[in-house]
């Protein structure tokens, strides 16, 4: 299974799962405000820190800045060690370094606190050069604004760019933030998984219950709504069943796991870290309980298997 031949980052010590922002403050795409409100969120925040989630994944977009206001006003009431991880969103007005220091600044602003834990640059978009934004990072670093640094949604080429102009200033890539679940496991057949692990680059799971999917709840009869409902269309949610099935069986034979504590045990297994969204204290509880216990060898090969069956019925 997934072991890590390369170091992991420091900033990674103890971190075994962490718990997704997204949705917190977010009104397009999540409905924030209906349904769960800041009370849910805070509930959320407090269960995943009592049962040992302390990695808190947020950006500077999500909810236009409300995230990382949530989480910066929940971290100020906070005693215990909570590592911070934001991004920075590199639009295409945002021609040089000075603007990211100026975004870092206004994270930070937001979370209340002196420096982030893992910065991270959310998507390789144009037209601004890799190397430069990995220069200001190093800056960053070495202004001590920032501990490590993290890419998202960069492919092995991007990666390894972005892992080289760091390495020249002397600093080490900590991680690469990707879409990775039993419902989508390009990483592994592309390779990024392999060569994370050989760089010693955490790879970061984003979506790893597949926007819920991998919960069981949602089914042909009753679909998500929102903008989940264009891409979990009823074909696949009758589709994805053969695996929810077993999700759930598998998680009976481990005093009744349910199908998300498994899905987020597989991704562990697999030598990633996830970071599943939650609105509510239930939710966070669940996904928390998703540690403490591992899946077999063969339990994994068994639903690698069955994933592999349900992406070919869908491709
Ligand atoms: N770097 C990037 O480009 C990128 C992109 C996407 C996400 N992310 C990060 O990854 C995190 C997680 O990804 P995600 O939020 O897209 O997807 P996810 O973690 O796969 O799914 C989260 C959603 O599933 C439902 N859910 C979660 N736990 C549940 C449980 N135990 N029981 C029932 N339902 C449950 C909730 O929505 P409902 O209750 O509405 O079903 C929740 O908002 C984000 O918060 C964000 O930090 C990063």
């Amino acid at each position: 299974m997934g072991e890590a031949t390369g170091k992991r980052h420091v900033v990674f010590e103890g971190v075994e799962m962490g718990l997704g922002t997204w949705s917190w403050g977010d009104r397009l795409f999540w409905g924030y405000g209906r349904g769960y409100r800041d009370d849910d969120i805070r509930q959320a925040y407090d269960a995943s820190l009592q049962a040992g989630v302390f990695f808190m994944d947020t950006a500077e977009v999500y909810g236009q800045g409300r995230s990382e206001t949530l989480l910066g006003k929940f971290l100020a009431e906070t005693e215990q060690k909570v590592v911070v991880a934001t991004k920075f969103m590199p639009y295409p007005w945002r021609l040089g370094r000075g603007s990211l220091k100026r975004a870092l600044r206004n994270s930070l602003k937001r979370l209340g606190r002196a420096s982030v834990d893992l910065y991270q640059i959310h998507w390789p978009f144009p037209p601004v050069q890799i190397e430069v934004w990995m220069d200001a990072m190093s800056e960053a670093v070495q202004a001590g604004l920032i501990t490590a640094v993290g890419v998202s949604n960069y492919d092995r080429k991007q990666m390894q760019r972005a892992y080289d102009a760091l390495i020249r200033q002397g600093v080490p890539l900590a991680s690469n933030q990707v879409e990775y679940s039993l419902l989508d496991r390009r990483v592994e057949k592309n390779g990024l998984l392999k060569q994370c692990q050989e760089m010693g680059v955490t790879l970061i799971a984003y979506s790893p219950l597949a926007m819920g999917m991998l919960t069981g709840k949602y089914t042909p009869e009753n679909p998500p709504q929102g903008f989940r409902a264009r891409r979990y269309q009823a074909r696949y949610l009758a589709a994805m069943k053969p695996l929810i099935d077993q999700l759930k069986r598998i998680g009976s034979d481990h005093a009744g796991k349910t199908a998300a504590q498994v899905a987020l045990n597989w991704v562990i297994c697999k030598g990633a870290v996830p970071i599943p969204g939650a609105k509510t204290l239930a939710q966070a509880q669940q996904n928390a309980a998703a540690l403490g216990w591992r899946l077999s060898e063969e339990e994994v090969a068994r639903l690698d298997e069955v994933s592999d069956r349900v992406q070919t019925a869908l491709s």
